[in-house]
């Protein structure tokens, strides 16, 4: 599916996003935006003057409304008024740390902010198209290296990962509950989920996030504090997951678009597998810098050290395949972050670069 098929399908069609206000959500936002579609957005308000949707004048490219998915009747009422044609669920207390700080919180917008909008969904009497995302860290680690496929158990060990897994169980027993695909004339309801690895891209201004955390260094002239400098992790632009969704939506669509309706998982391909030291060491080089990390293990809140994901499952379903190498993925964040040129014109810059590479790989 190239960018000709998604301005088809997008085109007009009106978007419910949730999370729009955060790094995934502004880019997302941006992209609908090029796509001609029309967006409703409902997060809480950005948490810092240089997040990426402040630097894109999001409230310029949607309707944004400030709201909390743990406020039940304000979501439903905000999703039906609207009348999608398609929802895309990104909002969540999306930090592992700030998890262990705040588990109630985590669980609320997570687990209930999920079931909050699946429930406003049983009372839209027209199709609806959802994608829901939730993460990598949704499957039990046994940390054995093996890559998880869809299949491997549920389960999490921080709050966070915890309550991305109860969420794909809430989302599965809604599925099948309310919005079987026997049932579909019934409801008119494609429900999909998606489990993406770690993403790196420009505007990420975030807490407790690697390359965030290395532009601040950078900028404040200091090296890099590391905590886990061995994890490995699923990295990927940005752009990937966030293109494959928009790709899933137009799959799943309508009475054909049924049999898509189940988890998937978005990652990279397994050489493009990186260390945090290493993601940390290639940034500084794309950079032009020859810094080196602190390392600080913080043995305190525990944090999984292997994260792989199996990616053959959307492969084979959609066609879609990552389109930019890990090493490209870090040069292009990095070029984004050294880059002067307004924010809205340098992701324009890569999101028309990252078409033409789809382009070139069909
Ligand atoms: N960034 C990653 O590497 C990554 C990896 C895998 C999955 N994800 C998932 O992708 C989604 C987006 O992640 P992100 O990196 O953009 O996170 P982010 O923290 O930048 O953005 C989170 C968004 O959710 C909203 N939000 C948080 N709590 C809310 C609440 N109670 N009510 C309403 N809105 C609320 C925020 O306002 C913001 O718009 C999340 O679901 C996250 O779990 C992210």
């Amino acid at each position: 599916m190239n960018l000709t098929d998604l301005q088809q399908f997008f085109s007009g069609k009106r978007v419910f996003l949730t999370g729009h206000t955060g790094f995934k959500g502004a880019w997302l936002l941006l992209l609908l935006h090029h796509l001609g579609a029309e967006v409703k957005g409902y997060s809480l308000p950005t948490e810092h003057p240089e997040d990426l949707y402040n630097q894109l004048n999001g409230d310029q490219l949607c309707q944004s409304v400030e709201a909390d998915m743990r406020d039940a009747d304000r979501l439903r009422q905000e999703l039906l008024a609207f009348r999608p044609d398609v929802v895309f669920h990104l909002a969540a207390q999306a930090f592992v740390r700030r998890s262990y700080r705040q588990p109630l919180d985590t669980f609320g917008a997570n687990v209930m902010g999920t079931a909050h909008l699946l429930d406003a969904l049983r009372e839209a009497e027209y199709p609806v198209t959802t994608i829901l995302i939730t993460t990598d860290k949704v499957y039990e680690n046994d940390e054995r290296g093996t890559a998880f496929p869809e299949t491997a158990p549920l389960g999490g060990y921080d709050p966070y990962s915890a309550s991305k897994a109860a969420a794909e169980i809430v989302i599965d027993s809604y599925r099948r509950s309310f919005f079987h695909p026997d049932r579909y004339d019934q409801h008119q309801k494609n429900i999909v989920s998606m489990r993406a690895g770690n993403v790196i891209g420009g505007g990420d201004f975030s807490e407790d996030r690697l390359v965030p955390d290395l532009v601040r260094a950078i900028r404040n002239n200091e090296p890099v504090v590391l905590r886990n400098p061995q994890s490995v992790r699923p990295w990927q632009h940005v752009l990937e997951p966030l293109v494959a969704y928009l790709i899933l939506a137009a799959h799943a669509s309508g009475p054909s678009g049924l049999r898509y309706g189940t988890a998937y998982n978005i990652g990279p391909d397994r050489q493009d597998e990186r260390t945090v030291l290493q993601v940390a060491r290639q940034f500084y080089e794309a950079f032009g810098l020859s810094q080196e990390p602190i390392i600080q293990p913080d043995e305190t809140l525990h944090e999984a050290q292997l994260l792989m994901l199996d990616n053959s499952k959307l492969k084979t379903a959609t066609g879609w395949k990552p389109a930019l190498t890990a090493d490209e993925a870090i040069r292009w964040t990095a070029r984004w972050y050294a880059s002067a040129m307004p924010a809205p014109e340098k992701c324009a810059l890569q999101i028309n670069a990252y078409f033409d590479r789809i382009e070139a790989t069909i």
